[in-house]
């Protein structure tokens, strides 16, 4: 998955468009990219390595002119090679294009295209685009763009200039999310809103199969056949400042640090004290034919929701089911009238997810997302969207973007709960107390962060680490070792405590952290404390995630952090804050890039 900027307009093009590209960088960050129309020409300058490391070196944002695209590249076909940095040109350097996506046919048309004597300068997809483009050119560009996006199969978010029309910027859509920024006398494309940081607020969403002429005083938009189409712009809410690093060393950090403010913007406006109000955001969801729920999505919303299924079974009394969403839609999944599926994405775009909202919907599903971005192809393709507001999360590891989604899907459960009868008036009171005093419980949590740092210095130099939980703490313990493994590089493995003993307790010795989320609840917190013995049996050292007033756990395990109490249902956005500390710090200590981890991408738009 790769982030697009391009720009046309009166200022000059690669100063504007390597600011917005590094709002992109999160998207991919293998190598990055400029090209732009000087003197009737095409400039072209890309290498591997990070943006600003490149500009350094390449000066990409001081070349001439004012129509230009831009690319930053998370691989997929292609090995990370200047070679296969985009933009790409054709052989006769006429045309010049940034990609988003896959072509599925790009080895037939590379072996037709290399036939009738073009010349290839890499091993990506993307490039047989721009060889297309130069076909079918006769003197209009648009249309050659339209006839060579006939002629290709797969994802794309693309841009397009040509050294013949100098002030025109063309770009398509289909299933890569690509906007179009309008400023005065200057128009932008980007793959996401907050690419367009502090340029525009004013945007237009690109849906499938859309194109866009673009210049400094126009924008027509075009349907694949060509017709004109109309298009309505809106102002984003949120301001520039919101997806920059506000004095933290890290995005991560930041958002680790806002999760609080997070969940108050979950819940705001959705709760009164004795009911929750969803009605309007469900409009025609009819929650009386509900019978099953089955939740899809992939990596930490996935773990989100392992954990929604304990609420809504807990609170809902509805039967309900976690898929990976790239394992159910291709199991023939068992779908009728009363199966309603919850995708949960932070991005909206992540194509697992999407191809599961759309094998549900195909099979006659309700689809309700649970998606952070706005105006993303989940959210657009439910049926129904409940959105998290969390605000941008820039940081590759998902951290306020998960406990936004528990606030959400919790009072997704207290809402059906009280419409299907389930919850009575004072449970409904009490589960509304409850989440309203997380915000300030999350916060004393963050207090504990000098701690954390002090803790994490310990485990700087393993090389493997192990996180139990029971009941609703074994997804916490999922989501833990994700966090440590995707920032630090560690391996870390997540298992439900019981199962410690059916085998993993082979790995434990004095260089096996063990991490337990020990949070006090009524029925599995003994046997936890007996897996800890277990584990201290074998010489395992202990980290405990643990209860305020529990002064049990500390005679047992080495470490103990504390969390305040809550319900049993909310203890996981408090239990897991302590572990994203950790794993923050355990990777800053062993000096990865803990906002663009190797190997990694904010939404991964592929399958
Ligand atoms: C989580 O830290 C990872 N970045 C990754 O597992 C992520 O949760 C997953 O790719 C799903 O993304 P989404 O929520 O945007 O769909």
């Amino acid at each position: 998955m790769c982030g697009i900027i391009g720009y046309v307009g009166y200022r000059r093009a690669a100063a504007v468009g390597m600011n917005c590209l590094r709002r992109l960088e999160y998207r991919g960050y293998d190598s990055c990219g400029a090209a732009v129309i000087t003197n009737g020409s095409i400039t072209v300058k890309k290498g591997i390595g990070k943006i600003d490391e490149l500009n350094a070196a390449l000066h990409l944002d001081a070349l001439p002119g004012h129509t230009g695209i831009f690319h930053t590249r998370w691989a997929t076909h292609g090995g990370v090679t200047v070679e296969n940095a985009h933009p790409h040109c054709d052989e006769e350097e006429q045309f010049s294009i940034v990609h988003n996506g896959i072509i599925e046919n790009y080895v037939q048309l590379k072996e037709r295209l290399i036939a009738q004597g073009h010349i290839f300068s890499s091993s990506t997809d993307t490039e047989v685009i721009v060889h297309l483009i130069a076909q079918y050119y006769t003197g209009n560009l648009r249309e050659a763009v339209l006839r060579a996006l006939h002629d290709i199969e797969g994802s794309y978010a693309l841009g397009v200039i040509a050294v013949n029309h100098p002030t025109t910027l063309i770009a398509a859509r289909h299933e890569s999310p690509l906007i179009v920024g309008v400023g005065d006398h200057e128009f932008f494309i980007a793959s996401d809103i907050p690419a367009l940081g502090s340029e525009t607020k004013k945007i237009i969403i690109m849906e499938n199969k859309e194109v866009v002429e673009l210049t400094p005083e126009s924008a027509e938009f075009f349907s694949l056949d060509g017709k004109k189409i109309t298009k309505n712009h809106q102002v984003v809410e949120w301001d520039a400042q919101s997806a920059e690093k506000g004095g933290f060393d890290h995005f991560m950090l930041k958002e680790i640090f806002e999760q609080p403010r997070a969940v108050e913007d979950a819940i705001a406006n959705r709760i009164e004290d004795s009911c929750i109000t969803l009605r309007e955001e469900l409009p025609g969801l009819d929650i009386s034919s509900i019978k099953r729920i089955i939740i899809v999505a992939c990596g930490t919303s996935w773990h989100a929701g392992l954990i929604a299924e304990f609420m809504l079974e807990e609170l809902a009394r509805i039967p309900t089911e976690v898929e990976y969403a790239s394992e159910f839609r291709y199991r023939n999944p068992i779908i009728d009238r009363g199966t309603l599926v919850l995708a949960i994405s932070q991005s909206g775009e992540t194509a697992d997810t999407l191809a599961a909202l759309r094998e549900a919907k195909k099979r006659g599903a309700n689809v309700l997302g649970i998606v952070n971005v706005i105006g993303s192809s989940i959210a657009r393709e439910s049926d129904f969207v409940l959105f998290t507001h969390a605000g941008p999360e820039i940081g590759v590891a998902s951290t306020k973007a998960f406990t936004s989604q528990l606030a959400v899907l919790y009072l997704l459960t207290v809402y059906l709960g009280e419409v299907k009868k389930v919850l009575p008036i004072d449970q409904i009171r009490n589960r509304i107390r409850d989440i309203r005093a997380l915000p300030l419980q999350m916060q004393r949590v963050l207090h504990l962060n000098a701690d954390i740092q002090e803790i994490a210095k310990k485990y700087v130099k393993k090389t493997n680490a192990l996180y139990l939980g029971r009941g609703i703490n074994y997804p916490i313990a999922l989501e833990g070792a994700l966090k440590l493994k995707e920032v630090s590089y560690i391996h870390a493995e997540g298992y439900p405590a019981a199962e410690m003993k059916h085998g993993p307790i082979a790995l434990i010795d004095e260089h096996m952290p063990v991490f337990v989320v020990a949070t006090q609840d009524d029925q599995t917190y003994k046997k936890v404390m007996s897996n800890i013995e277990e584990v201290k049996a074998r010489h395992g050292e202990v980290i405990a995630i643990a209860t305020t007033g529990d002064e049990e756990i500390g005679k047992k395990a080495d470490v103990v952090i504390r969390v305040p109490k809550n319900s049993y249902i909310l203890s996981p956005l408090l239990s897991i804050i302590p572990l994203q500390l950790l794993s923050y710090h355990v990777a800053v200590l062993r000096g990865c890039d803990v906002d663009r981890p190797r190997n990694l991408a904010k939404a991964v738009c592929v399958e």
